[in-house]
């Protein structure tokens, strides 16, 4: 299936609601690059490929909205960065959104999920590995680069760096996060 996002990011289409600034929406483009990338070369079905692409576009639709909207949207206490993924799917599924691989791919896309198909598992990866984050590129651009040859093994491989930066940080780790690295270590 040819690309779904040749038409660059200006054609970005963000949903009515979405609150995002002008460098979160070249992210949110990059990521979105990224995924449709990945799907080109590993020549998923139609279906999937516009579900991952999707999930690129929609995931952090939210990630400049105010805090106590993004509590009030998500329904959850809990650390604020985790707020916009769960508030963008409660949104979305009041919208008719019905497909579940979208749905959990943005609203678990900053904690990870045990339950995620690969949807999920490459919208992790794409918001890890995008060309636009400053911090070991080329380490970040041999691993996007390997996705299509070996998905599980590079999604392990970022699980793992992303959990060893929590707790590098001191971050505490959401049981979501622990079953996820439990399942696939
Ligand atoms: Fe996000
Ligand atoms: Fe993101």
């Amino acid at each position: 299936m040819p690309s779904l996002v040749d038409d660059g990011v200006e054609h970005l289409r963000l949903p009515a609601w979405a609150q995002v600034s002008d460098g979160r929406r070249g992210h949110i483009a990059r990521v979105t690059a990224l995924l449709d990338a990945w799907a080109v070369a590993m020549r998923i079905d139609a279906e999937e490929h516009r579900a991952w692409v999707d999930a690129g576009r929609l995931h952090d639709a939210l990630r400049d909205a105010p805090e106590a909207e993004l509590r009030a949207l998500s329904g959850l206490d809990r650390e604020a960065e985790t707020l916009h993924g769960p508030a963008v799917a409660a949104l979305l599924e009041r919208e008719g959104e019905r497909r579940r691989s979208v749905l959990d791919a943005v609203r678990y896309h900053t904690v990870g999920s045990p339950a995620w198909d690969r949807t999920g598992r490459a919208l992790y990866m794409a918001d890890f590995l995008e060309p636009g984050r400053r911090f070991w590129p080329r380490d970040r651009a041999f691993l996007a680069a390997h996705v299509p040859h070996d998905f599980d093994g590079v999604f392990r491989q970022v699980l793992r760096a992303r959990l060893e930066y929590s707790l590098r940080e001191g971050h505490s780790l959401f049981p979501e996060t622990v079953e996820l690295w439990n399942a696939v270590r």
